[in-house]
C-alpha cells in the first residue's frame, strides 16, 4: 500500500479518483463544492439538487466527469459526513474506510481524499489511512475461491493547512495502528483449531521480535509453581495446554510519572464451550471471539512498540482453552489463587473472571501501577448496551473518567456501570472467600468486575467488558462483518497521554 501526502491542489493527485467529504445540505454553490462542480460540468449540483445524495453519514454518490488536462481523476465520489457541527476528527477513519470499499467494489486502484476536517491534522490524516487499511480487512483467509481479488493500494492524503510534515507522521502512525488493529482482528478471526493458547504464544513471540518487544510465555508447570490455581482450573479440562504472555514495551527515555507502569491484561480463552456446566449449541461458534481481549493487547502492544511512546507499557494475555472432559473443574470445587483467595467455581461457564482473577494479580506482581483488563466477559453487557458501547468498571474514578474521555476522542464509546462493595458481597461463598457467580439474572456485568477487583490489590483498575463490541454481526460500509478491533485506538490514546 502506497500513501503521500500533498499540500497542494489535491484535484490535480495522481490517482484513479477523488473523495470528498460533504456536509449534511450542503450545496455545490461555494467553497470546494463549487470548484468540483466546476470540474464534474455541473454534475455535483445537480446531484444534489436531484436529492440523490443528501450528506447524511455513509451515503455516497459516484461521480464519473471527462478528464480535464491536468487533472488524472476521471470519478469524483462525494461521502456524506453529516451536520458540521457534528463532526469530529475520528469521523475520517469511517469516512476514509466508506470511500475505500466503495471504490474497491468498482476496481479502482487509489484515490485522493480531502477530509476536510478542522482538528488536528496529524490525526486527520492518520485516520485517513487508519481507516483505509481496516476498512479492507475480510474474513476470506481460509476460502479457496469466491476469495475479495480487489484491493485499493494507493491513497493521497490532502488536509487543508496540513505541512508535509504532519502529513508524513500522520501516514506513518495511520499505518501502524491500521496494521495493528487488523492483527487483533485477524488473531480474533482466527477458527480455534488453528488458534490454539500454544499458537497465540507463538504469534505473540513472532509479534514482538518482529516489533521489538521483550516476550516471556509461561507454561503449565510455571503457572501452577506461581499459584495460579484459578487460571489452571479452567485449563485443566483441555488438552490445550494454558499459556501465560507476559509482553514488556521499554521507552529510550521514561518521560511518565515515576514508577507508574501500565499493564493491558487481556481474556485469551481461545474456545469458551461453557467447560462442565456447558454451553447450549446455538451461536457456540462465536465462543472462538472469546480471546478478543488477549487480542487487543496483543495488537496494542504491537502498535505501541512502533510507535514508540516515552512511557513503559506491559501485556499480560492468559491464553486458555475452556473444555468439559473427565479431568474439568466442576461446579462445586473450591480452587486457590495465586493471591492466596480461594475460589468456589459454581459455574465452569464463568471462566473469564478466573483466568484474570491470575493474569492482573501477574500483571501487578510486575510491576503495574494501572491496569486496563479486556474481556468479552458477559452475555448481560450485550443485554445491557448493546454493539454501540463497552462497559467500563472501575476502583478509581479518574482513571475510569480518563478512558471514557480518550474514547470520545477516539470514537469509541465506553459506559460506567457501578462497582460498590454492596455488589462485591454477592459474590462471597459459603464455604471459601468468593464464588464465581452473583444471584442469578442480577448485574451479570457487574459481577464479572467485583469478582476481578477481588485479585487487584494497590494498583488503579478498569475492568472493560467488550462482549458486545468486539466483534460486529453485520457489515457496515466501513467495514467487513466480524472482529472490529475495539479499544486499541482509544488505549493508545491513553498511554500517549501520559507521556
Ligand atoms: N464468554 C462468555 C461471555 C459471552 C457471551 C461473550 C456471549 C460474548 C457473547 C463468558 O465466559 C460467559 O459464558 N459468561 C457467562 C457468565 C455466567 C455463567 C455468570 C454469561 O454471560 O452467561
Ligand atoms: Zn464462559
Ligand atoms: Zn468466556
Amino acid at each position: 500500500m502506497k500513501f503521500q501526502g500533498i499540500t497542494g491542489n489535491y484535484t490535480a493527485a495522481d490517482a484513479d479518483a477523488l473523495a470528498i467529504a460533504v456536509f449534511k445540505g450542503e450545496k455545490a454553490s461555494g467553497g470546494v463544492l463549487k470548484d468540483l462542480d466546476k470540474l464534474t460540468g455541473g454534475l455535483v449540483a445537480e446531484v444534489i439538487k436531484a436529492e440523490e445524495f443528501k450528506g447524511d453519514v455513509g451515503q455516497v454518490a459516484l461521480i464519473r466527469f471527462v478528464p480535464r488536462a491536468g487533472i488524472k481523476a476521471s470519478r469524483l465520489l462525494l461521502v456524506g459526513v453529516g451536520s458540521r457541527s457534528d463532526y469530529k476528527t475520528y469521523h475520517v477513519a469511517s469516512l476514509s474506510g466508506t470511500a475505500t470499499r466503495f471504490l474497491r467494489k468498482r476496481n479502482i486502484k487509489s484515490f485522493a481524499i480531502d477530509p476536510r476536517c478542522d482538528g488536528n491534522k496529524v490525526e486527520a490524516a492518520q485516520n485517513a489511512v487508519q481507516g483505509f487499511i481496516t476498512s479492507q480487512f475480510e474474513l476470506d483467509k481460509y476460502k479457496t475461491k469466491d476469495k475479495n481479488n480487489k484491493s485499493v493500494n494507493g491513497l493521497i492524503i490532502y488536509v487543508a493547512g496540513a505541512k508535509a510534515a504532519d502529513l508524513k507522521n500522520g501516514i506513518a502512525r495511520g499505518r501502524i495502528i491500521g496494521e495493528s488493529m487488523n492483527f487483533t482482528r485477524d488473531l480474533a478471526n482466527e477458527p480455534p483449531n488453528i488458534l490454539t493458547p500454544t499458537e497465540m504464544a507463538k504469534r505473540a513471540a513472532a509479534m514482538a521480535r518482529q516489533a521489538g518487544l521483550k516476550c516471556q510465555v509461561l507454561d503449565e508447570a510455571q503457572m501452577t509453581k506461581m499459584g495460579m490455581g484459578s487460571l489452571m482450573s479452567v485449563s485443566i479440562g483441555s488438552e490445550q495446554p494454558a499459556k501465560l504472555i507476559y509482553l514488556k514495551y521499554t521507552p529510550a527515555k521514561n518521560t511518565g510519572k515515576k514508577g507508574d507502569m501500565l499493564a493491558l491484561v487481556g481474556k485469551g480463552i481461545t474456545f469458551d464451550t461453557g467447560g462442565i456446566s456447558l454451553k447450549p449449541c446455538e451461536n457456540m461458534d462465536a465462543m472462538k471471539y472469546d480471546m478478543s481481549g488477549g487480542a487487543t493487547v496483543l495488537g496494542t502492544m504491537r502498535a505501541v512498540a512502533m510507535l514508540k511512546p516515552s512511557v513503559p507499557v506491559i501485556g499480560v494475555v492468559a491464553a486458555v482453552e475452556n473444555m468439559p472432559d473427565g479431568k474439568a473443574s466442576r461446579p462445586s470445587d473450591v480452587v486457590t489463587a495465586m493471591t492466596g483467595k480461594t475460589i468456589e467455581i459454581l459455574n465452569t461457564d464463568a471462566e473469564g473472571r478466573l483466568i484474570l482473577a491470575d493474569a492482573v494479580a501477574y500483571a501487578e506482581k510486575q510491576g503495574a501501577t494501572r491496569i486496563v483488563d479486556m474481556a468479552t466477559l458477559t452475555g448481560a453487557v450485550i443485554i445491557a448496551l448493546g454493539d454501540q458501547n463497552t462497559g467500563i468498571m472501575g476502583n478509581d474514578q479518574k482513571f475510569v473518567d480518563e478512558i471514557i474521555d480518550q474514547g470520545k476522542d477516539a470514537g469509541e464509546g465506553f459506559w460506567q456501570l457501578p462497582v460498590s462493595p454492596e455488589y462485591s458481597k454477592q459474590i462471597r461463598s459459603d464455604i471459601a472467600d468468593i464464588k464465581n457467580i452473583g444471584p442469578r439474572g442480577k448485574a451479570g456485568t457487574i459481577m464479572g468486575a467485583v469478582f476481578i477487583q477481588e485479585f487487584v490489590d494497590k494498583a488503579k483498575w478498569a475492568h472493560l467488558d467488550i462482549a458486545g463490541t468486539a466483534w460486529s454481526d453485520s457489515v457496515q460500509p466501513h467495514q467487513a462483518k466480524g472482529p472490529t478491533g475495539v479499544a486499541i485506538r482509544t488505549l493508545i490514546k491513553l498511554i500517549e497521554r501520559s507521556q
